[in-house]
Parts: structure tokens; sequence; C-alpha cells
């Protein structure tokens, strides 16, 4: 029989690439999103070009131009489609936005996730329930580890942290910025809806999680950002750390394999943090450089002393956890192809 899934945030980098996983693998995929993105982030961050890709490329996606905070709305649909799965990824992403429009960004994070998880225990409480977290839920307590800086990057200076930051950090008494503050209410929720009513759920906390298809704004998405930047000329600036920040890259492909290693073999209430791990890990002046080679020309950058508040020096996931409860799940995109598929993949705005 087939399967049903609803992906929230179904035409954003990791709710696109879900629809077609899905899609491919003979699910009925329910979207739901409402192209907040284009009101949070303007032109840059239109998603209709994603949505008509979606439509043109799969044989069993509806879209639904719901807006997660419809509670009601939300429940209709649950109740319509019983979902087998739900992957909860729309969001408002950015700190920046946060602080500008604090009410939007909480009520979008985690009101809305509240409303996704009554429904699914109200219709579909065996369903595992899939969330894409953020580390920012660790606020700046990484920003507490002894570093080294090295010519092009800052890197963990005691080798206890070689593989990177796992999920036993403390997620309070940091600077978190808002939307890590929204993302972290969410993220607790998630994980007390598995703890307390034995829902299949699962919190993934996400290191940078990039690919192609990312509508790159600004105020989110580094590398698709950066690749634009360099690509069509568009002077770029750089938050403090003297570009030698480090953020750990997985591709939405991985990230989407992950989910079915997990729906496959649910949990109740776990955590873990994803992202691309050491061998993926790049800092802004290497990412430069990478571009630059790539496109063939320089980019107009400024190094601006002062960093985003909370913003991580060197952030890089410890993928331990998860590989230990799913030894089957690899990553399959290193950097090298992550960053060579922006320069093959046409620009499609
Ligand atoms: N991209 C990253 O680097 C990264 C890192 C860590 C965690 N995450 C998390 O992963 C998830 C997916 O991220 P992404 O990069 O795909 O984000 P994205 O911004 O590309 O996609 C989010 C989608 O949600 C939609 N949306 C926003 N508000 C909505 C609403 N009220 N109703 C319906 N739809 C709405 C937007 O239109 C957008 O298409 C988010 O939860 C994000 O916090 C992302």
């Amino acid at each position: 029989m087939t399967k049903t899934a609803i992906v929230t945030g179904s035409s954003g980098l990791i709710g696109s690439e879900a629809v077609g996983f899905l899609d491919e693998r003979g699910w009925r995929v329910l979207g739901v999103d409402n192209n907040m993105r284009r009101d949070f982030f303007g032109e840059d961050g239109d998603t209709t070009w994603v949505l008509e890709r979606l439509r043109a490329g799969t044989q069993r996606f509806d879209h639904h131009d719901l807006d997660v905070r419809d509670r009601d709305g939300i429940l209709r649909l649950f109740r319509e489609a019983r979902p087998d799965l739900i992957f909860h990824c729309a969001a408002q992403p950015s700190h920046d936005l946060a602080a500008a429009r604090p009410f939007d960004d909480f009520e979008v994070n985690a009101l809305a996730t509240l409303n996704l998880l009554e429904a699914a225990r109200a219709v579909c409480p065996e369903s595992p329930f899939v969330f894409m977290s953020t580390n920012k839920v660790y606020g700046d307590a990484p920003n507490e580890l002894a570093l080294v800086e090295l010519e092009t990057r800052f890197d963990y200076a005691d080798p206890a942290y070689a593989d990177g930051i796992d999920e036993t950090l403390r997620v309070d008494a940091s600077m978190h910025s808002l939307f890590g503050a929204s993302k972290l209410a969410a993220d607790v929720l998630v994980q007390e809806y598995g703890r307390y009513f034995g829902m299949p759920t699962v919190c993934f906390r996400g290191g940078c999680l990039t690919g192609a298809h990312h509508a790159g704004a600004e105020l989110h998405g580094f590398l698709a950002y950066l690749a634009r930047a360099v690509r069509e000329g568009i002077p770029y600036r750089i938050y403090g750390y003297r570009g030698k920040q480090v953020r750990d890259n997985i591709h939405s492909l991985d990230v989407c394999s992950a989910i079915m290693a997990f729906a496959e073999e649910p949990r109740s209430g776990a955590v873990y943090n994803l992202g691309g791990g050491r061998a993926n890990s790049v800092s802004m002046l290497e990412a430069i450089a990478r571009f630059e080679e790539l496109y063939g020309r320089r980019l107009d950058y400024e190094l601006l002393d002062e960093p985003r508040r909370g913003d991580h020096v060197c952030y890089i996931s410890d993928l331990g956890r998860f590989r230990a409860d799913y030894p089957a799940w690899e990553l399959r995109l290193g950097l090298d192809e992550i960053v060579a598929e922006f320069a093959a993949t046409p620009v499609a705005r």
C-alpha cells in the first residue's frame, strides 16, 4: 500500500529534497508551504521556482499552501491524510530576522511545532515524527571550548573534540539568539512527545545543511549565498573571527537518508547532531577560496571586526551517536561534491 508523508516547509531546501526523495521511493507526499521564506527574505527567498520544479518532477506530490501556524488547518490535513511519516522542516531560519520579528519567529518555530505534534498525537501517534532542529540549541556554549587559531581556520585545542561536539553539551545558560531559543523550545517539545507520550519522535540538530537548490539569501544559506556572491560578483560581508569561523556542511540528500533510517527504525524522544562532521568542515576563508577557484573569479568581500551575536567560532557535529544507532547510514557527499554541485546546477531564478 502507498504510504503517505506530510512534509512541512516542502519548498525549502530540506523539505524539497525530502519530497523528491520520498516520491522516488513510492511515497505519496503532501507538502505544506506558504512561501513564507519570501516574506522573510524578500525576492531572494522566493521558493516559487522550487515548487514548480517539484510539481514537474514528481509523481504523487500534492502541495498545500497552508500556514503551519493554522492549527485547525493542520489538524484537518492530518485527519484527511493520516500520514505514516511527518517530516517537519518549515521554519523561520535566521537569527537576525528573529530579533526583528520575534512573534513571527516564535509562532513559526515553536508554536507551529506544537500544532503539528498535537495533530500527530490526535491522528497518528504511531507515525515517526521527524523535526529539523539546529545546533543553535546549544547557544554559544560551543564558544567556551578552547580553540587554536590556524592559518585559515579555528580548531578545537582539546583532542577530545577531534570528532566534534556531541549531544551532551548543555542547552541552557548560554546565548542562543531568539531563533535559537524558539528552536530549542520546539526541540524540547518534540523530545517530550517522545518521552511523555511515547511517540516516535526525533530531533536532528543540524549543522549547515546545504545543496544547490537552496534559495540562498544573505541572512540564511551560507554556502548557497556565498556561491552566488562569487558567481554574480555580489559584495560579501564576513562577520568577525577573521573569516576563520568553521561550519560543517551536510548535503540535503544525506539529511534525507538519515531521516529514512530513523523512519524505518524509529525510537522515542531521540536527539542527534547531524552535520557533515570534520570531513565536511570548512572555514569562511577556505570556502571563499574554493568558490573562487571553481568560478575563476575573486570575491569582493569585507572583513568586519564584529561577529554576529552568539555566532559559533568553530562548530563541527559529532555524528557518533547517530552512527551507533544507525550503523548502515553513511555520509555520501563530501565537500568537493557539494561545492562542485553548485557549479553544475543551472541557476533556476
Ligand atoms: N539550512 C541550514 O543550514 C539549517 C541548519 C540547521 C537547521 N536547519 C533547520 O532545518 C529546517 C529546514 O531548513 P531549510 O534550510 O530547508 O529552510 P528553508 O528556509 O529553505 O525552508 C523552510 C521552508 O518553510 C517555509 N515556511 C516558513 N514559514 C512557514 C509557515 N508559517 N507555514 C508554512 N511554511 C512555512 C518557507 O517558505 C520555506 O520554504 C528548518 O527547521 C531549519 O531551522 C537548517
